[in-house]
């Protein structure tokens, strides 16, 4: 008789999976679901490379949930700051206070799904990889390679047929990584070592001939473009900013100041500009020296306490730069 696919998965990541910090090894439960949690929220949107040394500095600070909860919420952005996708350091300081409040982390898929900023993909990881639950958390990876072994032109499917390879009772902690690894490794979105792969027997989209076609690519839109302006107001070795309002893109994050951003280019002679891409527009962001009086004065020599997002920060160093070049003749 065959091994099923999950048998071979499974076989296979006992031998090959990934050594990261935040995991257990294979066929043992973590003993933190915190640690979990905190992983599987940093790893959204940001690569396991990057996350790995932030994970670290953000354990070392805040060991346990009740710590993390017990922490002031700018804190806990300026720790975040670099990461991206800011809402996320939000939704992370209410779940800490909300689980604090519970005294624990739920247990199962349903019940952590209620927690603030928790959605389907974080209740399905924290159930399956701290909990052993029987259920499958489905990131890009894992939609990539299930998208493939099925030929699914879309990823509507992916959770189904994932769900439904995951043997009864088996937990589905080590079945998810198993996953994402062969995604990571293997089933690489360009140049899949399909050779390698212990699914490679049944998987539809290797015998088609065609393992990259699968899942279709959705037809990309143009991001639309904004302009911004940035306040550039300095006094000797400190810089005014100021923190974003709580909702909304980078809220509750350490910034220049300067009023809202929008579609048309605005009139001013700025200091210095970046270019910065976000999920949903592309930005120029202009520096225009001026005086300004919200905020506070931060000290340049420790900028990195203030915690300022890739944005401002690249905005800063351009102005300093531009601060340090001999100004042409207009
Ligand atoms: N990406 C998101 N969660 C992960 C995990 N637990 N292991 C490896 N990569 C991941």
């Amino acid at each position: 008789m065959h091994a099923s696919a999950a048998d071979r998965l499974l076989h296979h990541y006992r031998q090959h999976a990934r050594e990261l910090p935040w995991r257990s090894r294979p066929g043992e439960l973590p003993t933190d679901p915190y640690r979990v949690w905190l992983s599987e929220v940093m790893l959204q949107q940001t690569t396991v490379a990057a996350v790995a040394p932030r994970y670290a500095r953000f354990l070392e600070r805040w060991p346990t949930v009740e710590a993390l909860a017990a922490a002031p919420e700018e804190a806990v952005f300026a720790e975040w700051a670099g990461l991206g996708y800011y809402a996320r350091a939000r939704n992370l300081h209410a779940c800490a206070r909300e689980v604090a409040r519970l005294g624990g982390f739920p247990t199962t898929e349903a019940e952590l799904r209620k927690l603030p900023g928790v959605g389907a993909y974080t209740a399905a990881a924290v159930a399956a990889i701290a909990f052993g639950a029987d259920c499958v958390a489905v990131d890009t990876n894992v939609e990539r390679v299930i998208a493939r072994l099925f030929a699914l032109s879309g990823k509507a499917d992916v959770p189904a047929r994932a769900a439904a390879m995951l043997p009864v009772g088996s937990g589905g902690g080590d079945f998810t990584q198993a996953l994402m690894d062969l995604g990571a490794t293997i089933c690489r979105p360009k140049a899949p070592d399909c050779p390698s792969c212990p699914l490679r027997d049944g998987c539809q989209a290797y015998a088609l001939g065609t393992p990259e076609a699968f899942p279709a690519r959705p037809i990309k839109r143009q991001r639309p473009h904004r302009f911004g302006i940035a306040w550039w107001c300095r006094q000797g070795d400190e810089v005014r900013l100021v923190r974003r309002p709580a909702r909304g893109l980078l809220g509750g994050m350490a910034a220049l100041p300067g009023p809202e951003w929008n579609e048309a280019r605005p009139a001013v002679q700025p200091l210095a500009a970046v270019r910065h891409i976000f999920t949903h527009f592309s930005l120029d962001l202009l520096v225009v020296e001026a005086a300004a009086d919200d905020g506070w004065w931060q000290p340049l020599d420790r900028l990195d306490e203030a915690g300022l997002p890739t944005l401002y920060r690249r905005a800063v160093d351009a102005a300093l730069a531009a601060e340090r070049q001999p100004r042409l003749a207009a």
